[in-house]
């Protein structure tokens, strides 16, 4: 059995990770060695087999033994142990949530129900890095991989409605007690029917501009109540890192562009990414320029049959309230595509809505699958 070690597990997505690899049964065709950053000699999870203490994760020799590492612990712990891991002349199979290593030319980012021919060519060609992708990126092509397989797209815009938890657990925390620090506010104002709406709206304008350095820790600003139009780094030129990793992760998921496998024509996607105040659904609103002017009826076939997860919401208020949203979505692996319909441009312009949970198949899910991958 292949000795896997596993970093990172006690987070947020490593978590999340865990629960998926035992829901379907992983750990029946790995020897898991679970490592540890900071409770090396700890008890290991009930999980382990024959390793019960926890290894210390920053341990070459202890890693080395490995035939596949899954990491969740970051980018730092990324950037700090994988080359030294590779310069001690490792040679086992890196499969990494961070983004550290995504664009490099020796890693594959994974996402197998859309880019199995990519992985196996991978795997032929002796790649070891597999990389999760954006998780932005990765709930939107589970989504439209029909239009890709088809190759029907020349261009397409996406508007992001990203959740908190795409920050971090501490993201997530902030945004609730944000919640409840405006809620507390304005409580005797909303338990009094008579009381004023502008009141109540001023006292909640003040209580966030009042919010203190500690309140809006993560964010930088409040967002109950409001909303962030910036993700990550700024590029320069008005580009967010969040922004550019759509046009960049869509199409090396693809293998497309110059020096991919697939070669041909780099699809631009582009578009802002927003946060807004979702626990940990990441929506967007995507306008799609067609190749060409193909019915509607045809286009919900191609994109409903192109995977088990994807899920077409037809396109009206009802079923759209209640089965395309954060709340409809969070903890499946469904990924509902509605609001579908040719815009006013013209018959080669779609839109569409699409929800994706950003710790299943924005995050763990491609990990686990890419792990039964490499061990078939
Ligand atoms: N960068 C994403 C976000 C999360 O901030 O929502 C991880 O891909």
């Amino acid at each position: 059995m292949k000795l896997v070690g596993l970093v990172g597990w006690r987070g947020m997505v490593g978590s999340v990770l865990l629960q998926r690899m035992q829901e379907e049964g992983d750990f029946a065709h790995i020897e898991p060695v679970f490592f540890s950053t900071s409770n090396a000699g700890g008890k290991a999870p009930a999980l382990a087999k024959n390793e019960t203490t926890l290894k210390d994760a920053s341990d070459i020799e202890a890693l080395k033994k490995c035939d596949i590492i899954i990491t969740c612990q970051g980018g730092d712990y990324t950037s700090e142990i994988f080359p030294k891991l590779r310069a001690a002349g490792w040679n086992g199979y890196w499969i990494d949530a961070a983004s550290t290593l995504r664009m490099k030319d020796d890693a594959i980012i994974v996402l197998d129900p859309v880019n199995l021919d990519v992985i196996k060519d991978g795997l032929k060609r002796g790649v070891k890095n597999y990389i999760g992708g954006n998780c932005t990126v990765s709930c939107m092509m589970m989504g439209l991989g029909g239009l890709f397989e088809h190759d029907m797209i020349e261009w397409m815009t996406s508007m992001t409605y990203q959740a908190a938890s795409g920050g971090g657990a501490q993201h997530m925390r902030e945004l609730l007690t944000q919640f409840g620090s405006i809620n507390a506010d304005v409580k005797a104002l909303l338990d009094d029917p008579k009381s004023a709406i502008l009141e109540i709206d001023r006292k909640v304008l003040g209580k966030q501009h009042a919010m203190s350095a500690e309140e809006t820790k993560q964010f930088g600003v409040p967002l109950g109540g409001n909303l962030i139009p910036w993700i990550d780094k700024d590029l320069g030129e008005g580009l967010s890192k969040e922004e550019w990793k759509a046009g960049a992760e869509t199409n090396k998921i693809l293998g497309r562009g110059e020096g991919f496998s697939n070669g041909g024509k780099v699809i631009p996607v582009d578009g802002l990414c927003i946060r807004i105040g979702a626990m940990r659904c990441h929506s967007q609103a995507l306008t799609i320029k067609l190749k060409k002017d193909v019915p509607l009826d045809e286009i919900n076939d191609i994109i409903a049959s192109n995977n088990q997860w994807v899920k077409v919401v037809p396109n009206d208020k009802e079923s759209s309230m209640h089965d395309l949203t954060p709340a409809a979505v969070t903890g499946s692996l469904t990924i509902p595509v509605g609001r579908l319909r040719k815009l006013q441009m013209g018959g080669d312009y779609l839109s569409a809505f699409t929800v994706g949970d950003q710790l299943l198949w924005g995050a763990a899910e491609p990990l686990r699958r890419m792990l039964r991958i490499v061990l078939d």
